[in-house]
């Protein structure tokens, strides 16, 4: 029969016994992990939130309760009364592993069925079951403790943030729709048949009215809506640590703080020192061109390097064709030198490379081998002048034992191809040091990227960043050269964050709008009530947006950040759990004005 609490209230959690705890007498309540039933001895490991705990009960004792707890089953949930003591087989698998609670009263509070799944963190049960029955997934000690420490890394920025002068101000979720970048998530209205809100995207228009409106010290932790195609590191809501700040310099004044944050964060919640210095800065040129990413991992070496004036005097098709391509898109040769690889890697694995590589939007890949005392070999060696080997081993310092990979293309392509085989074989051949954090600030990102598709400019960050003073004239000779006052927070090769100082001035505005081809109506229909508040007195300001979920997995070192998320989407952006998104009724829609159909 089930009781309640008959009584008892609990004096401890499970996970806090220790062996000078021996001879308390105490009260526990939590879930049946195991019970093992050995005829006159009962074991049964308890456990809660913080850990589990032995509870004993010696049939020669206490009969009674020993028939009562012959019933309890996994999960079942209990109190217990009893007192603790010394185990005489002690085990450190678990923190109280040296005592064991000798049960006095046992009152079963709750029953469980069988789980779907036993809830122990080495499961090998596939992820749908697990997050169709996710409160019962979240009682995996692995998942109590990613959500704990986000808790705790919440809280570490709030104390930062608090103390040094910024304001917590909530923005609303149900706002107007801005073209920012990613594809928006939309309420329709009931009120206003045909109109529709948008969630926000981030609370960026709201933060830089806020500087307008004098608040000088903003922050948000806030949920983000992004209808995009989602990653490993990507959930359609998401949460941010959103800052922003009037009267500032860049570095001075938002990235350094932002370290202080990053530090505190890393120290309160993951007891981490990042230490004293400042972060490494690399510019996104020197980030493209080392390393082929925008936000490099420079945790290891395989850097990039441009050959191209090598390549000009390579008689290969593929190499003079890519030097060709020399506008607002430019082309390039590009080599990583795989040092002592030449030994690691087989034909069919350099084939296999060659492959991944189209993957990531290459049509191939150039490669030379120089094995340990023999000759250089490879796809391209047959167009290779005396000359030309010697320009490469000097420029690459390519010598015996090593492999040379080359990337011809288009720029974003090589980069793309070497920055993603760069961290393909640093991976696959455990060059990373997993152990620890490598986190740089990426500064002076282009203002503007082509758009093959849409045949013009487009903003990198957003259209509200400024561009840095000395490429304000550039901005409209040579858009593609202009750099923005634009920086990334990167952490393990991982953006973790991303801001920008704003413009502030009408007239810079206005011309980066023209740039990216707004109309005026464009303008005035998208953000007018934006455009205008700048007409009455906007402060230079800027800020940035730290994702919370991606610190949460980087401090956590989770792979997929469903594991730090308690109620998370999967890849078709569903709620395996509750069902969303999922048909209404009609009368709902109806309501709304809207008519549901499948194309
Ligand atoms: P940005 O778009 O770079 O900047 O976003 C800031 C940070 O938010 C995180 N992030 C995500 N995390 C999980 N899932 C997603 N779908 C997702 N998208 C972004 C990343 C990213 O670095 N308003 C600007 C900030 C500013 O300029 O102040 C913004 O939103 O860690
Ligand atoms: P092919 O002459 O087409 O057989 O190519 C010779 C070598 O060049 C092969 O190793 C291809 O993988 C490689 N290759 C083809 N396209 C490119 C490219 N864009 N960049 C670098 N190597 C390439």
């Amino acid at each position: 029969m089930l009781e309640n609490m008959g009584g008892l209230k609990r004096t401890h959690y499970c996970g806090a016994f220790r062996i000078a705890d021996a001879g308390s007498v105490v009260t526990v309540m939590g879930w049946v992990q195991k019970k093992r039933n050995l005829g006159s001895l009962m074991f049964i490991d308890l456990r809660d939130r913080t850990g589990l705990v032995q509870i004993v009960l010696d049939q020669s004792v206490t009969p009674d309760l020993f028939s009562k707890a012959e019933s309890v089953r996994s999960e079942f949930v209990l109190a217990v009364s009893g007192t603790v003591r010394e185990r005489q087989s002690k085990t450190d698998k678990i923190a109280t592993g040296a005592v064991e609670i000798v049960a006095d009263k046992l009152n079963v509070l709750s029953e469980s069925d069988v789980t779907p799944f036993e809830i122990v963190d080495e499961t090998s049960v596939n992820e749908n079951l697990r997050l169709k029955y996710r409160y019962l997934d979240l009682r995996r000690p692995t998942l109590q403790n990613n959500l704990y420490t986000r808790f705790k890394i919440s809280s570490a920025a709030r104390h930062y943030l608090d103390g040094n002068g910024f304001m917590e101000i909530e923005t609303p979720m149900l706002g107007k729709s801005s073209p920012e970048g990613a594809r928006e998530y939309l309420v329709p209205s009931r009120v206003h048949p045909t109109c529709f809100y948008a969630l926000p995207q981030s609370p960026q228009l709201f933060k830089q009215l806020l500087m307008i409106s004098g608040f000088d010290r903003y922050y948000q932790i806030t949920k983000c809506f992004r209808d995009e195609d989602l990653r490993a590191n990507r959930q359609p809501e998401f949460t941010q640590i959103d800052l922003e700040m009037s009267f500032v310099e860049q570095v001075e004044d938002v990235l350094y703080p932002v370290e202080g944050l990053i530090k505190n964060i890393f120290k309160e919640a993951a007891g981490i020192d990042l230490g004293a210095e400042h972060f490494k800065r690399l510019s996104y040129k020197e980030a493209m061109s080392r390393y082929g990413s925008d936000k490099p991992d420079t945790r290891f070496g395989l850097e990039l390097c441009d050959v191209s004036d090598i390549a000009k005097n390579i008689d290969f098709q593929v190499f003079q064709s890519a030097l060709q391509i020399d506008g607002v898109i430019k082309g390039s040769v590009r080599a990583i030198n795989a040092k002592g690889f030449a030994s690691k890697l087989s034909r069919k694995d350099i084939d296999g490379l060659v492959e991944y590589v189209k993957t990531l939007g290459a049509k191939g890949l150039a490669w030379l081998s120089y094995p340990q005392g023999g000759e250089i070999k490879g796809s391209i060696v047959k167009f290779l002048t005396e000359q030309n080997i010697q320009d490469i081993k000097e420029r690459l310092n390519f010598e015996e034992g090593d492999v040379l990979f080359f990337a011809a293309d288009k720029d974003t392509v090589v980069y793309n191809t070497l920055g993603g085989l760069r961290l393909y074989l640093g991976e696959k051949y455990g060059l990373i040091d997993k152990n620890s954090y490598d986190i740089l600030w990426v500064t002076e990102f282009p203002m503007f990227e082509y758009s093959e598709e849409e045949d013009r400019f487009v903003a990198v960050h957003h259209p509200f960043t400024a561009p840095m003073d000395e490429d304000l004239e550039l901005c409209q000779t040579a858009p593609q050269k202009a750099r923005a006052k634009a920086y990334d927070i990167v952490i393990n090769g991982q953006e973790a964050g991303g801001g920008s100082i704003r413009i502030h001035r009408r007239d810079i505005q206005q011309k980066m709008f023209e740039i990216l081809g707004f109309t005026p109506e464009d303008i005035q229909n998208k953000f007018g009530f934006f455009v205008d508040a700048f007409k009455y007195g906007a402060p230079p300001h800027g800020g940035l947006a730290l994702g919370l979920d991606r610190l949460v997995m980087l401090i956590t070192k989770s792979d997929s950040i469903k594991d730090v998320i308690a109620f998370p989407k999967v890849q078709t952006a569903s709620c395996l759990m509750t069902g969303a998104p999922d048909l209404v009724d009609e009368k709902q829609l109806n309501e709304l004005h809207v008519k549901a159909y499948k194309n």
